[in-house]
């Protein structure tokens, strides 16, 4: 295994080698590697249809790959169900929120914490949510629906945390917010990402992600493009007429 702690690099949580999927005729990803380390976040960055939600998919085993192969810690985790992904601690935000609308603020919560490893802590993990996310405490008997879009991203982040991930996916979370709430999500991300958790974050949005990133990747139709220190991809001419319009 190719943890490598104590020797100043953090270790391999979770690698993709090689990696392909398949939608019939459609080749989605077309042998992506890369590695994500512990603490970190590492945003996977391209326009729309280049394979970012698919490479999530892959690694939640909602998708199956049709070549190469994911690590979890060193241990192959492709072609396992994805009930059991999720108890590896590897937990998806899914793009669209996937929030239930009928249910209150507080039962959807409480679904997230199914796959918890400590469900009698529920009520501890509720009151850590509710502290980084103090409008979800304000409206917690509301019903989801009544939510504004921001609010229900802020859920479906607070739902996966619920589960106690180590490895936090996030597809597109600030997809259809307004600035100002896009910026209190990425913020909150890196705080998520302070706290201890290593984050995979899937954006269109380059800009904004490179800055809050550790390391990052483009994709492009389905194939790596470029990947670095996100500081190095911010600054790259490459990147920067691209991706941030310039
Ligand atoms: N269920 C599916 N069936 C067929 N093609 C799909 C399916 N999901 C995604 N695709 C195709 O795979 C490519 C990558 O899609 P996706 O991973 O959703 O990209 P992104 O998230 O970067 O927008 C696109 O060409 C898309 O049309
Ligand atoms: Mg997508």
């Amino acid at each position: 295994m190719s943890s490598v702690m104590g020797s100043g690099q953090a270790e391999v949580l979770l690698s993709l080698k090689e990696v392909s999927v398949h939608y019939g005729a459609i080749h989605a990803l077309k042998n992506v590697s890369f590695d994500v380390h512990r603490g970190e976040i590492v945003t996977l960055i391209g326009a729309n249809g280049a394979g970012k939600t698919t490479t999530l998919r892959a690694i939640s085993g909602l998708t199956r790959i049709s070549g190469g192969s994911i690590l979890h810690a060193g241990e192959p985790i492709s072609g396992l169900p994805a009930h059991r992904i999720v108890r590896r601690r590897i937990c998806q935000a899914p793009e669209g929120r996937g929030i239930f609308l009928n249910l209150s603020v507080e039962e959807n919560l409480d679904l997230g914490a199914w796959s918890s490893p400590a469900p009698e802590d529920l009520d501890q993990d509720l009151a850590e949510v509710y502290e980084l996310f103090p409008r979800l405490k304000e409206r917690r008997k509301q019903s989801a629906g009544t939510l504004s879009g921001g609010e229900q991203q802020m859920l479906a982040i607070g739902r996966a945390l619920m589960s106690r991930p180590e490895l936090l996916l996030l597809d597109e979370p600030s997809l259809g917010l307004a600035p100002q709430i896009i910026e209190r999500i990425f913020e909150i991300i890196q705080k998520i990402n302070r706290d201890g958790k290593t984050v995979l974050l899937v954006e269109q949005n380059a800009l904004q992600a490179l800055q809050i990133a550790h390391q990052g990747i483009v994709l492009e139709t389905g194939g790596i493009k470029l990947s670095g220190r996100a500081a190095e991809l911010l600054a790259s001419d490459e990147v920067r007429k691209a991706y941030l319009g310039e």
